[in-house]
């Protein structure tokens, strides 16, 4: 009889884009072979993960600060690299656009063949990398629309109905890459032995609603009253339970799995709140919304926002249909 574990160790991510694609689509070559760039990335860095401890310049600060204010850890640098690296030879992307770079990093030599945009998060969560606990890569792909000839990505600042493809990596005891190309949410397991991302999951589908609510409480004072109202219900009623791992990525994971929600609410004082809207949430929208879930600023729909800026923020509201109208509605009953 037939070796299933043979059959499923051919299931890899670069087969299963051209799947997806039914390999007709002009597109469908570029966007398998880009997938297993994002692939090639995600063992680079995991490899990079795994070692940390025993080697030199990989923990820790670099010093500086990003254009986000916050200090840069060098797995961040790290990161940021090996995206660069991994699509400079690969003639598909001619912009990469970081959380980690004020300005997109240009390819010209891929232009104007190279037609996508590439948006990432190279390290998701950093303030887990020092403590060993999972982090995540979060990227975004995008159709480059003009020149862009005064390097200004003006095409970037449209809604995330524009994302082609979006997905994450996730470096937990597992390395797992999670992607979307608009036809299902599917989830790779990496066979570090074949050193390929296999398929585990096709097709998931979030829980309508589920137990988690994944939200920092430590911030609970700052938030605006109708949030503190949500928190106080899901306080009182049986049948919650609170996980927050600081990476959105892990919580994130969880709750496309189990159903729940994610909450990154903005504060009196910084309205848009923390995460960033074209490397961060839109692609996690992007796959929300594919799994069946919902994601939204609270009043308004992630993937309808049009950013002003290339590190626009937006207050985020993100997993089961159920759980993140039920957080609007405390919203909505006070606008
Ligand atoms: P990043 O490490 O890419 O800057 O993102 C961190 C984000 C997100 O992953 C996480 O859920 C959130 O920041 C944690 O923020 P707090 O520590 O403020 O809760
Ligand atoms: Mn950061
Ligand atoms: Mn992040
Ligand atoms: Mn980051």
């Amino acid at each position: 009889e037939r070796d299933y574990a043979l059959d499923r160790d051919c299931k890899t991510l670069s087969r299963h884009v051209l799947e997806q694609l039914h390999s007709f689509s002009p597109d469908a070559q570029d966007l398998s072979a880009l997938m297993n760039r994002i692939g090639l990335a995600g063992k680079l860095i995991a490899r990079r993960l795994s070692r940390a401890g025993l080697m030199e310049g990989v923990l820790g600060f670099t010093g500086d600060v990003n254009v986000q204010g916050e200090s840069v850890k060098k797995m961040d640098i790290y990161a940021n690299e090996v995206f660069i690296s991994v699509f400079k030879q690969s003639g598909l992307v001619c912009r990469l656009a970081s959380e980690e770079m004020e300005d997109p990093y240009y390819i010209p030599e891929n232009c104007p063949v190279g037609r996508y945009t590439l948006l990432y998060d190279p390290i998701d969560g950093s303030s887990n990398v020092d403590i060993n606990i999972n982090v995540g890569s979060i990227f975004s792909i995008r159709q480059q629309e003009g020149d862009d000839s005064d390097e200004t990505a003006r095409d970037l600042l449209q809604n995330g109905h524009k994302q082609i493809a979006a997905g994450y990596i996730l470096y937990g005891p597992s390395t797992m890459l999670v992607y979307s190309i608009g036809r299902g949410v599917h989830a790779f397991t990496l066979d570090p032995s074949l050193g390929e991302f296999i398929l585990s999951n096709e097709n998931i589908q979030t829980p309508t609603h589920g137990p988690v609510y994944s939200v920092n409480e430590g911030n609970f004072w700052q938030w605006e009253e109708p949030l503190r109202d949500y928190i106080r219900y899901v306080h009182r009623h049986e049948g919650y339970t609170a996980r927050y791992g600081g990476a959105m990525v892990g919580d994130f994971h969880r709750i496309l799995f189990q159903g729940g929600v994610f909450l990154y609410p903005g504060t009196v004082k910084k309205p848009e709140g923390k995460l960033r809207l074209l490397y961060e949430s839109a692609p996690m929208a992007f796959l929300i919304e594919q799994a069946g879930g919902r994601a939204s600023t609270g009043t308004q729909d992630i993937l309808d926002v049009v950013p002003d800026k290339l590190h626009a923020r937006t207050p985020l509201v993100i997993g089961s249909t159920e759980d993140v109208t039920l957080v609007e509605s405390f919203i909505q009953d006070r606008a």
